[in-house]
C-alpha cells in the first residue's frame, strides 16, 4: 500500500468510487461522476491523501482549506472530509495511517485547528478530537410571531436568489468569523459553489445600508413547509427583521423550520409563541462536529477573562505532546515550554475541550481526558472559561 497526494483533477479517477459508494445510494448513475468531476475545481484547494495498491484506490481522506474563530481569535482550519475506505480494505489500519499524514501535513501548511463530521465520534476521539455542539432547529407556525407583522423595525428585508445575493451573504459569515466563537468558513475556491446555487433563496436583512442578518430557504410546497438554513445575523436587529420576513409567509406555509446555534432560545422570541426546538444527533448521519487544535501555538492570543498561570502535560498525541505554562495576560491566552511540575495531564481532546469552552476541567476528568489537580483545576476553569461554539459550516 502506498500513499500519495492527489489533486482535484484526479479525484473522479480515485476518490468519486470510494466516496460515492460509501456516502451515496448505489449502484450510481453513469453521469454521477461527470457531475462529480465539473464539481471538482472548488475543491482545488483542498488536501486530498489516498492510499493505493497496484495503482488501485483503497482509501482515501482529505482536507479543505478553512478558517475558524476561537475564542475571539481567527485560526486556519482543515475540514476533514472524505474519510473512506473501500470494504476490502476496512480494518486494516489505512484510514489511521492517512489519517495521522493528514494532520501533520495540514498543520505543516498552517492549519492549527481542524475539525471534522464524525460518522461515529469514538472513531475520532483516538485522533484527538472532542465534540461540540450540532445545531438546533427550531419549528414553528409563522402565526406565533404575528407580533413582529406590526412592528415598526428600522430596516428591511430583500430576497434574492442565491446566485444574486451570495456576495452579501458570503460577507456577512466573514464578519461573523471575526466576531462569533468557532463560526468557520470555507475559502474563497470552496465558497463559490453556493454562488451557483439557483435552488435557494436568500433574505438579505439590512439597517441604513448595513447587512445585520442573512438566511437562505427554500419553500417545499404552499400550506407546507418553509425550510431555512442557519439564521445569521450580527444581533437582535437582524433576528427581528428575518422573523418578522418569515411571519409575512403566515397564508403560505404552515410551519417555518430553521437552524439555530445553541445560544438562540426560541420560546422568548413572543408571548404565546409555540416552538419546538430540537437537538438532534444519531450516527452515522447527524454527528455533532467535532474538534481539535493541531499546534500548541494555537492558543496565543485566545480571549480570555483571567489573568493566572498553569502548567500542563499534554499526553498521547504526536502533535501537542510536551510541556507547557499557559497563562491569561491583558486580556489573552499566552503559552509556552514549561519544565515546572504540571498541575494537569491532558489528552488533546481534553486540552481541545477546554480550549473551545465545551468541557470544564472537571467534565475534562470525568469524560478521561486527563488528570487534573484542583489548584490547576481553578486555574484552568477561569482560563477557559464554559463559552459553546456555533460552527456553522457544513462539510
Ligand atoms: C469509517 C471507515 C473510513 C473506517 O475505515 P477503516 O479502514 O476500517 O479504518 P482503519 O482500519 O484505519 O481503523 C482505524 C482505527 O479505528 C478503529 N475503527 C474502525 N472502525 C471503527 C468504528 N466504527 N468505531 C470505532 N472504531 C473504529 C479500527 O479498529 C482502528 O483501530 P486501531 O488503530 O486501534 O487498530 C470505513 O469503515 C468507511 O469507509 N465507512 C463508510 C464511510 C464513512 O462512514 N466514513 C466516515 C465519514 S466521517
Amino acid at each position: 500500500m502506498q500513499i500519495r497526494q492527489v489533486s482535484a483533477g484526479e479525484r473522479p479517477g480515485t476518490f468519486f468510487p470510494l466516496a460515492t459508494y460509501a456516502f451515496m445510494p448505489s449502484p450510481w448513475e453513469d453521469e454521477a461522476r461527470e457531475k462529480y468531476a465539473q464539481r471538482m475545481r472548488f475543491y482545488e484547494t483542498a488536501t486530498s491523501l489516498l492510499a493505493e495498491e497496484d495503482g488501485r484506490p483503497l482509501a482515501g481522506v482529505g482536507a479543505l482549506a478553512m478558517r475558524q474563530n476561537v475564542r475571539g481569535a481567527v485560526r486556519d482550519m482543515a475540514g476533514v472530509f472524505s474519510v473512506v475506505s473501500d470494504p476490502d480494505a476496512r480494518r486494516k489500519g489505512y484510514v489511521r495511517e492517512l489519517m495521522t499524514r493528514l494532520l501533520r501535513q495540514t498543520r505543516e501548511q498552517g492549519s492549527s485547528v481542524s475539525a471534522l463530521y464524525p460518522f461515529r465520534p469514538s472513531f475520532y476521539e483516538r485522533f484527538g478530537y472532542v465534540g461540540v455542539p450540532r445545531f438546533r432547529t427550531a419549528t414553528f407556525a409563522p402565526e406565533g410571531l404575528a407580533h413582529l407583522l406590526k412592528a415598526d423595525l428600522p430596516g428591511e428585508v430583500r430576497r434574492l436568489h442565491m446566485t444574486e445575493g451570495f456576495d452579501d451573504y458570503n460577507a456577512l459569515t466573514l464578519r461573523l468569523l471575526g466576531e462569533q466563537h468557532g463560526f468557520a468558513v470555507y475559502d474563497e475556491t470552496r465558497a463559490a459553489e453556493f454562488r451557483e446555487k439557483p435552488s435557494a433563496w436568500v433574505a438579505i436583512a439590512r439597517v441604513d445600508g448595513e447587512v445585520v442578518g442573512a438566511v437562505t430557504y427554500r419553500v417545499d410546497s404552499y400550506g407546507g413547509d418553509l425550510v431555512a438554513g442557519d439564521l445569521l445575523t450580527t444581533g437582535p436587529l437582524g433576528r427581528a427583521l428575518l422573523l418578522q420576513f418569515f411571519a409575512r409567509h403566515v397564508d403560505q406555509v404552515a410551519r417555518v423550520v430553521v437552524r439555530l446555534g445553541t445560544d438562540e432560545v426560541p420560546e422568548l422570541w413572543g408571548t404565546d409563541f409555540s416552538v419546538t426546538t430540537e437537538g438532534r444527533v444519531d450516527h452515522p448521519r447527524r454527528g455533532g462536529p467535532m474538534v481539535r487544535l493541531l499546534s500548541i501555538d494555537a492558543l496565543n492570543g485566545l480571549h480570555t477573562p483571567a489573568e493566572l498561570a498553569v502548567t500542563v502535560e499534554v499526553i498521547g498525541d504526536d502533535l501537542l505532546a510536551g510541556r507547557y505554562r499557559i497563562s491569561g495576560e491583558a486580556g489573552t491566552l499566552a503559552v509556552g515550554k514549561s519544565t515546572d511540575e504540571p498541575g494537569a495531564t491532558l489528552t488533546c481532546a481534553g486540552l481541545s475541550a477546554l480550549a473551545y469552552g465545551v468541557l470544564d476541567p472537571v467534565e475534562v476528568v470525568i469524560r478521561g481526558f486527563g488528570q487534573v489537580d484542583a489548584a490547576a483545576g481553578e486555574v484552568l476553569g477561569a482560563l477557559f472559561p464554559k463559552r459553546m461554539p456555533y460552527l456553522f459550516a457544513d462539510f
